[in-house]
């Protein structure tokens, strides 16, 4: 059987994620592949890891970004680190932390639960208390941009809970890199994730991580091997420490690390402290547009102490719960705009916009709030 060339329709991605990638990003991304032990490409890997522990706000050495989405940062940072019998204390409002409590089981570990309600952040005051209850605990755990919400937790305050209590703390920060100001140094964080096809405006499959001494430490103390061979930290290591003696580990997603650096060059050139203040810009127009240029107002499903300005999570007027997937199927098929749906408990109840990396600009929210008005009325 034989198929014509994939032409992908153009669309709107102001979804969840991905996000859209800037046309410069792919062109990186069609450039000559080189071979992954050309030092040429390990020069680029040098570069890409400078990139990140600025991003990161880190001067961590083992800082690269896997070569996986970022369900495998996520799972790099557990299986590293939990072994069988920790207990881990997860700071849960989302669906994203729920696949922490699921890394931590399938580690052998023993989750802490420590609930708030979807769409808010993760209360400080209860992550002390389980620290109190739990004085034997090893690891906190937190989503810092619960994607499935449009919540932003204060990392700040709870990695110094974690410290306070001599815990390590893993830091999902897949949403929040590139769009919410992060510091992981200053903070204290000793394991984090992110993705590249967010905030990034990367092509999607890249995780990019970083790792404490502190965890570093743990890893080459634990009791038993990493169960995972290809996310085990002590071997990743070699491949990925600066200069030119590396040792073969898999074979890098070359062109994507093209795609990533490229990025990462634009996020540089426009300035962090920029970009974030875009992010913002753009999350405000989408609120009051959303309040005054619709036939019906629009709410926010996050209070807006608890917002992050790269997903916006919408309340589902009454009217529309039941038929909430036909409204962004012609959405879609109409305007070419792709919006999220809510999940878990939040399904038809929520619809999640992302204004993320070079989607966050105000004509993308004229065309949604022009497509809305057209579909609402
Ligand atoms: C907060 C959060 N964590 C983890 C993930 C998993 O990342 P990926 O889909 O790249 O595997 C996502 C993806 O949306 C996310 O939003």
């Amino acid at each position: 059987m034989s198929f014509p060339s994939f032409q992908p329709p153009l669309r709107t991605l102001l979804g969840p994620g991905p996000s859209e990638v800037h046309p410069r990003v792919l062109q990186a991304c069609a450039r000559p592949t080189l071979g992954h032990l050309d030092p040429a490409f390990l020069e680029l890997m040098d570069q890409i890891k400078i990139q990140l522990q600025e991003l990161f706000g880190t001067k961590n050495a083992l800082t690269f970004p896997v070569s996986a989405p970022g369900s495998a940062g996520m799972e790099a940072c557990f299986v590293n680190l939990v072994e069988a019998g920790d207990k881990v204390i997860i700071g849960a409002n989302g669906v994203f932390s729920l696949r922490m409590r699921e890394n931590v089981l399938r580690c052998g570990g023993i989750p802490i639960m420590v609930e708030t309600a979807w769409g808010k952040s993760v209360e400080p005051g209860m992550i002390e208390d389980a620290c109190r209850q739990n004085p034997d605990a090893k690891i906190l755990a937190f989503v810092h941009a619960e994607t499935s919400t449009g919540a932003l937790s204060d990392a700040a305050a709870l990695a110094q809970i974690a410290r306070q209590n001599s815990l390590y703390t893993i830091m999902d920060a897949v949403t929040s890199l590139g769009g919410t100001p992060l510091t992981i140094d200053k903070w204290g964080i000793d394991a984090v994730y992110s993705g590249s096809q967010k905030c990034l405006s990367c092509i999607a499959g890249l995780s990019p991580v970083s790792f404490s001494e502190r965890a570093l430490e743990k890893i080459k103390q634990r009791n038993s091997p990493v169960q995972s061979w290809f996310l085990d930290m002590n071997l990743i290591m070699d491949y990925w420490k600066p200069g030119s003696k590396r040792s073969y580990h898999h074979t890098a997603p070359i062109n994507s690390l093209y795609a990533l650096h490229e990025s990462l060059v634009m996020h540089a050139e426009e300035g962090a402290e920029n970009v974030f203040a875009r992010h913002q810009r753009v999350h405000l127009y989408l609120i009051h547009q959303l309040a005054t240029q619709l036939p019906i107002q629009l709410k926010i499903f996050v209070e807006e102490k608890d917002r992050m300005p790269q997903l916006n999570a919408i309340a589902i007027p009454d009217h529309l719960k039941d038929t909430e997937a036909n409204f962004r199927a012609n959405l879609l098929t109409k305007y070419g705009i792709e919006i999220g749906g809510g999940l878990g408990p939040l399904a038809g109840a929520i619809w999640r916009v992302g204004l993320m990396g070079h989607g966050a600009r105000e004509k993308n929210v004229d065309y949604l709030v022009h497509a809305l008005r057209d579909l609402l009325s």
